[in-house]
């Protein structure tokens, strides 16, 4: 008996070895470090989970996943929106870094065929780990762009930025991806290039008629030049009209357009599956997987188990839809027994829209206390978001971290997991902050952050760790409208610049320590410090300014419209029409 046991041992550690090498030789590298797994939920707000306060929303899946971990309760966004802040949790710097910041009202990106996203050579840390060996992969919303010159060249496209693996959609939801929507792409421009056509068609209809009646002359070549007018705008209005969901809501998998529109409808389930499946299949070998939910952008879409479940109406259900997933998400992770090896991390992009209604409901999320929402650049609300860390035996369970952490200190602290080295040609503004969660080192190393709206700096936390106070400094706020609304309804969101905003001068200052929701602007008077705190943070922020090179803008003008010739399609251009046929038997329990 002993022998063979010994025999069974040696033979064993023989395959062990052998599968070791063969795999070493394969991807001629030391793979070692824990899987790392990051779930990112789109829009969700800080008050929008049990485990950060809220007690009539259930969401038992994330709230256990901080049970067993730690719970960021300063997490900060570099950017109020989607792009701009992916963009700097993907490389660690902020993203006016890499040009992913916009000087105009479109903030992000609205078109997949448009020529702006994420440059080629930024490094995200999907790179680094994929050069360590780690087998990478990104299921969900990209939102980077696309292409840079031509249909296919997907310049900005995931696989080019580090992942061997893409399943999901390449720009983000929009409300034309559900049928019954009420469209938000282009509105105006529609209704102008309609209300064009039939002017046009008036026209050359009284033209017509004054020239049948012979009442004065008028040339045929002038009626058909006018007619020809006609037949543009509608021709525009019908490609902005119809086109828009084929083109712009749309699956893929790696290169490839698998579903042209999406179907929303069993979307949750297949994002689920392709995560589990991810897990399943790469299992032996260091991972990283980023599953960047759908979930709870508008439009909301959400399948009949969770409709009418929550207590807070469609947006509701959407949460708790968002939770179930990442409980079968969490359980595969389990069931491959991968737990304790496995750097499981939990965010949102930024804060909760309050924007976001049809008619009277609220669709957006819950920022608690927090002023403001997604969109405004200084305003806590869009900001700071839900974040949570766990790895078994290595960070403390049901911890709480206080100090300021970003999303951009992701970056760093996956490449120290993964033994990787970051770039040094450039600024990485994020820090690894494992020593902190490893509770190593009592204070973060964030002692400043800068909060911008689009390209424009609108304020300044600074964290003296000595006092514990939180200043803030707003130099810009935007306006609301109406005013007292708290929020920018009239527009759909807050603006960045121009008449959109007030600048403050001097700026408006808060100890958020003791002030969280922002509602005591401080003076000279009330605070002693006032002037010194001021001072200081305007001296840190011209130095800050010094670090920043001009780069390409990825969202000017130009890099944000349309190009038909970079429109991605699975058909023959322009009738991008397909249905991915496997997608209908995927519904999990
Ligand atoms: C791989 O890692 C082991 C243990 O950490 C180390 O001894 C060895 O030198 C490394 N090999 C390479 C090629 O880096
Ligand atoms: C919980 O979240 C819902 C949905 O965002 C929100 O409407 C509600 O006000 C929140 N409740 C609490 C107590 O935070
Ligand atoms: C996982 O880590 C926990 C906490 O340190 C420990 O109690 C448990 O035994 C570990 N499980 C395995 C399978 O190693
Ligand atoms: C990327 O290229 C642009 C110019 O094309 C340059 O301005 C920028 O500094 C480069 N970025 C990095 C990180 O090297
Ligand atoms: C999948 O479902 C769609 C819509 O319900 C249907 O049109 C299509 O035929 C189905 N495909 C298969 C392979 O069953």
């Amino acid at each position: 008996m002993p022998s063979q046991l010994n025999h069974r041992t040696v033979r064993c550690s023989l395959i062990a070895w052998l599968v070791s090498s063969l795999f070493s030789q394969t991807y001629g590298v030391n793979v070692s470090g824990p899987n790392i797994l990051l779930i990112m939920a789109d829009d969700l707000g800080y008050g929008d989970l049990g485990c950060f306060g809220n007690n009539t929303i259930r969401t038992p899946n994330v709230d256990q996943l901080a049970k067993e971990g730690v719970k960021l309760t300063q997490h900060i966004a570099a950017a109020s929106l989607c792009t701009p802040s992916r963009a700097a949790f993907l490389t660690g710097r902020y993203p006016i870094r890499s040009g992913m910041v916009s000087q105009i009202n479109t903030r992000v990106f609205i078109r997949t065929g448009a020529s702006g996203g994420l440059p080629a050579n930024e490094t995200t840390f999907a790179k680094l780990l994929q050069q360590k060996g780690y087998a990478t992969g990104i299921i969900g919303k990209w939102h980077q762009g696309v292409n840079c010159e031509s249909r296919n060249d997907h310049c900005h496209h995931p696989l080019n930025h580090g992942f061997d693996y893409f399943y999901g959609i390449p720009l983000t939801l929009i409300n034309e991806c559900q049928a019954n929507k009420d469209p938000e792409l282009d509105v105006q421009l529609q209704a102008t290039y309609w209300f064009c056509t039939q002017m046009v068609a008036l026209l050359v209809f009284t033209l017509l008629l004054i020239k049948m009646a012979a009442l004065f002359p008028v040339k045929w070549k002038t009626i058909a030049f006018i007619t020809l007018c006609g037949v543009l705008f509608f021709i525009s209005w019908f490609i902005n009209h119809g086109f828009v969901r084929y083109w712009n809501c749309m699956l893929m998998r790696d290169h490839t357009v698998i579903e042209q529109p999406i179907n929303l409808e069993n979307a949750a389930s297949r994002i689920v599956k392709e995560s589990v499946a991810f897990i399943e299949r790469k299992k032996e070998r260091p991972f990283l997987l980023f599953v960047s939910f759908f979930h709870v952008h508008t439009p909301c879409f959400t399948t009949k188990k969770f409709h009418g479940k929550s207590q807070h109406g469609l947006y509701g259900d959407n949460v708790e839809e968002m939770d179930w997933m990442v409980g079968k998400i969490l359980a595969a992770v389990d069931r491959v027994g991968l737990r304790n090896n496995t750097f499981t991390y939990f965010a949102s992009d930024h804060g909760g829209s309050l924007e976001a209604r049809e008619g009277n409901t609220q669709i957006g999320g819950w920022n608690g206390r927090l002023k403001g929402g997604k969109g405004m650049g200084g305003w806590e609300g869009g900001i700071r978001v839900p974040g949570i860390v766990r790895w078994p035996g290595k960070i403390a369970a049901n911890t709480i971290l206080d100090e300021p952490t970003s999303l951009m200190d992701i970056f760093p602290t996956v490449a120290h997991l993964a033994g990787a080295p970051v770039p040094q040609d450039r600024i990485i503004d994020g820090k690894n902050l494992i020593a902190l969660l490893q509770e190593e080192v009592q204070h973060s190393e964030h002692e400043f952050m800068f909060h911008y709206c689009g390209s424009y700096l609108h304020a300044v936390r600074w964290y003296q760790k000595e006092s514990g106070a939180l200043w803030k400094v707003h130099y810009v706020t935007p306006n609301f409208k109406p005013q007292e609304a708290g929020a920018c309804y009239g527009n759909k969101m807050c603006q960045c610049f121009g008449d959109g905003v007030t600048q403050h001068n001097p700026p408006l200052l808060f100890d958020l320590s003791c002030d969280l929701s922002e509602a005591n602007p401080l003076s000279p008077t009330s605070e002693p410090l006032f002037n010194i705190v001021i001072t200081q943070i305007a001296r840190v922020v011209a130095k800050h300014r010094n670090t920043l090179t001009p780069v390409p803008q990825q969202l000017d003008v130009y890099n944000v419209v349309w190009k038909s010739w970079l429109q991605p399609c699975c058909g023959t251009f322009p009738f991008c029409w397909c249905n991915d046929e496997s997608s209908n038997d995927t519904i999990i329990i």
